[in-house]
């Protein structure tokens, strides 16, 4: 009895330890951030700040008239047969940053945020200098752009989700893949070379990283990273990602984790067994 008693201490401090630590470090060192979660209730998929979306329907192919008369100047749509208009190296001379194909943005960006996007880059981003200029489209005009993007996107997932949604500015450098946009160009644009997120996951966590991508400003307030608009399945997607790439041996390490778990789970018992067997001639 006694040993079992000794064994649901060790349990009982070990659980706390293993969960306990982490959220009450979290909640004393990261206080503002923790505070900046609660205020905008993030991660907000609805982007509530923008409001929604006019309850218009387009038509995709007045959608594709538009665009290639407001966006080919600057962006690619290759499902459809678009090339991007400029070479990178020009782009980003133009630009400070290469304008992304458009190809699938419709599946991995809110609907409202993309709405509020190509109405006003600057509100919707949160970046006061984003160089995709608010053209004075009307609703019906963006509204039928929307469902030309729609009409082409297709769901994409991991290296290829963050290669179209990040891969302008971030690489992953572990993973062989390289910003679009050449450094020296970002830093003009933004005012730093954004950082490489092979190991982001590692080193700030799932929690962190899913607020931060849905409201940069909110817990970076004055950063020149662009809100990006991913919808809630795009986030989940992307962190496994960052998750599997920041740290490719964890399910192996699980796994050899429970094997060594068993095998001391039976050499307990054993040992109990045997001291079991010792003393019971002696009393
Ligand atoms: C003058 C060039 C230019 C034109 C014209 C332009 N864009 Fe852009 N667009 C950009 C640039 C540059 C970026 C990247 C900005 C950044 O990340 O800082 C961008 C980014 C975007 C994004 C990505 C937003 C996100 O959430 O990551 C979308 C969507 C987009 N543009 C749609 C459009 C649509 C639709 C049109 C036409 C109505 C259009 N753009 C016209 C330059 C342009
Ligand atoms: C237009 C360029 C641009 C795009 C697109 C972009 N980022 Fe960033 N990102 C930046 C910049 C610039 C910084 C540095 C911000 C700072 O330190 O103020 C940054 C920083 C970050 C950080 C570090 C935050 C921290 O607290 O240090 C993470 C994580 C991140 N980005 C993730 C993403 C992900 C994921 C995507 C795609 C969904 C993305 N970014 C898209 C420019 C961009």
């Amino acid at each position: 009895m006694k040993e079992l008693k000794i064994l649901l201490v060790i349990v009982v401090i070990v659980g706390i330890t293993y969960w306990g630590i982490e959220p009450l470090a979290h909640s004393i060192m990261h206080k503002h951030i923790e505070e900046a979660i609660e205020k905008y209730n993030l991660p907000d998929y609805k982007f509530s700040d923008l409001g929604p979306a006019p309850a218009i329907s387009g038509d995709a192919a007045q959608g594709k008239k538009n665009f290639q008369m407001f966006c080919a100047s600057c962006h690619g749509l290759k499902a459809d047969g678009i090339p991007a208009p400029m070479d990178p190296k020009t782009a980003a001379a133009s630009f400070g940053v290469v304008p992304p194909d458009l190809s699938n943005v419709a599946s991995f960006t809110a609907e409202n945020f993309l709405y509020h996007f190509i109405k006003d880059p600057a509100r919707a981003s949160e970046f006061k200098k984003i160089s995709m200029p608010a053209m004075g489209l009307d609703d019906k005009q963006i509204m039928d752009i929307i469902a030309y993007l729609k009409s082409t996107a297709k769901k994409i997932h991991g290296a290829e989700l963050f290669k179209e949604a990040c891969g302008r500015c971030h690489g992953a450098k572990y993973q062989k893949i390289y910003a679009d946009t050449p450094a020296d160009a970002l830093k003009k644009y933004l005012g730093k070379v954004p950082p490489d997120l092979s190991i982001i996951m590692k080193a700030k966590g799932e929690h962190y990283l899913v607020a931060f991508i849905n409201k940069p400003q909110a817990l970076l307030p004055g950063t020149s990273m662009p809100r990006v608009g991913l919808n809630e399945e795009a986030t989940e997607d992307l962190m496994k990602y960052l998750d599997e790439i920041s740290d490719p041996h964890k399910e192996q390490r699980k796994k050899v984790g429970l094997i060594v778990l068993a095998y001391m789970l039976v050499m307990i018992g054993l040992t109990y067994a045997w001291k079991k067997k010792i003393w019971r001639n002696i009393h």
